[in-house]
């Protein structure tokens, strides 16, 4: 039996920052509001012409995490790509990375699972490696939100919290009895859509009918979020899927090294924190700096995490999100 260990880890960010200050410029709002509510002081966004766009960044951030993994381009038999935001409509971002990678005619899957996307990916990749057919799979989680938000004061309960950025796994085949990924466990309720989405441009909202149809006030291309109810969901779902991923494992909060939940907003990770009774140094946040990336925010801050010392062979590290669907998920993986 095979399982899967990450051989590498990389992201990039733009370099453009957005300050909260930055932002009520543009809408009324204000660094209190902000970081009292969602504890992000800035984020980053992509300036128009530096060269950055979804699949850019997914393609930086890859590299980076296959020089860590000592392979090469042509090792990897696999390439997922999970974004909310992909550069066109179709096709998805990962035929893109396989292009600008220069690699071997790979099958590039993408992923559409919002912010539970990586994990989502990761799930996939571990099952494509465990049933022995692939060795080297490439994931990649990517958002360039900054292109499609309302940066006025109507979008402000969604502009403000959403930045750009990516990262990106290397999973590699193991033969290692009781290492890499141990679990993982995937959800989703339909039922709530519409409650944290983007309806247009769409099969049901073409770009014409929104044009004629929609008075500026009431209009579907921008994402729309039911702030309250998907952070109630949100910290419910959050602890129901962790510890499911314990118990399948056999083990409790107390076992658990470093968790790295999705950056969705500070006071929802604090929740979990608290939850599993976890000290500061076993839960990883940097939502402060990039705001909620999405299906990068996981790749991110575990990069982040492990290039700081703070995970260690052997330790057990847990990932969590939740999110657009809604969807939700964990990974459990002994380092
Ligand atoms: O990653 C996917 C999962 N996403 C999440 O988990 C997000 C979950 N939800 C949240 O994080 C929070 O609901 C938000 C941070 C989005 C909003 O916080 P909230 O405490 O739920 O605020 P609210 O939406 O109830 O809005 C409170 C007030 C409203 O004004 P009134 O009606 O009380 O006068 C809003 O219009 O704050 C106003 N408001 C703002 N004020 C200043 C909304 N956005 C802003 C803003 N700046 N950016």
């Amino acid at each position: 039996m095979y399982t899967s260990k990450i051989s590498g880890l990389g992201y990039y960010v733009p370099e453009n920052i957005v300050t909260n200050d930055d932002l009520s410029k543009l809408m009324d709002t204000n660094d209190e509001w902000i970081q009292e509510r969602t504890g992000i002081k800035e984020r980053r966004h992509i300036k128009k012409g530096d060269g950055n766009s979804t699949s850019t960044m997914g393609v930086k951030a890859a590299k980076i995490a296959l020089e860590r993994s000592k392979l090469t381009k042509d090792d990897i038999e696999l390439i997922i790509f999970a974004t909310l935001s992909p550069d066109m409509y179709f096709p998805g971002g990962g035929v893109r990375v396989q292009e600008m990678m220069d690699m071997k005619t790979v099958p590039a899957l993408d992923v559409r699972n919002q912010c539970s996307g990586f994990v989502y990916a990761i799930s996939v990749a571990d099952q494509f490696i465990k049933t022995g057919m692939y060795k080297n799979v490439l994931v990649i989680g990517s958002e360039n939100h900054s292109g499609g938000l309302d940066m006025t004061t109507r979008g402000r309960g969604v502009s403000v919290i959403f930045g750009d950025g990516a990262g990106a796994a290397i999973l590699t085949r193991s033969e290692e009895k009781g290492r890499g990924v141990l679990s993982t466990h995937l959800h989703s309720e339909g039922a709530h859509a519409k409650e944290l989405s983007l309806e247009g441009p769409s099969t049901e909202h073409w770009v014409p009918e929104i044009i004629s149809e929609n008075p500026q006030e009431n209009i579907p291309y921008y994402p729309y979020m039911n702030g309250q109810f998907v952070f109630k969901n949100a910290v419910v779902r959050f602890s129901e899927v962790i510890n499911e991923g314990l118990q399948a494992n056999n083990l409790s909060a107390a076992d658990i090294d470093m968790l790295i939940p999705h950056q969705a907003n500070l006071r929802i990770s604090q929740f979990v924190q608290r939850q599993f009774k976890l000290s500061d140094d076993q839960v990883y946040n940097n939502i402060q700096k990039y705001g909620n990336t999405t299906a990068a925010s996981i790749p991110i801050a575990l990069t982040e995490a492990w290039e700081q010392g703070k995970i260690k062979e052997g330790d057990l590290v847990v990932l969590a999100a939740f999110g657009s669907g809604f969807t939700w998920g964990s990974a459990i993986i002994k380092w």
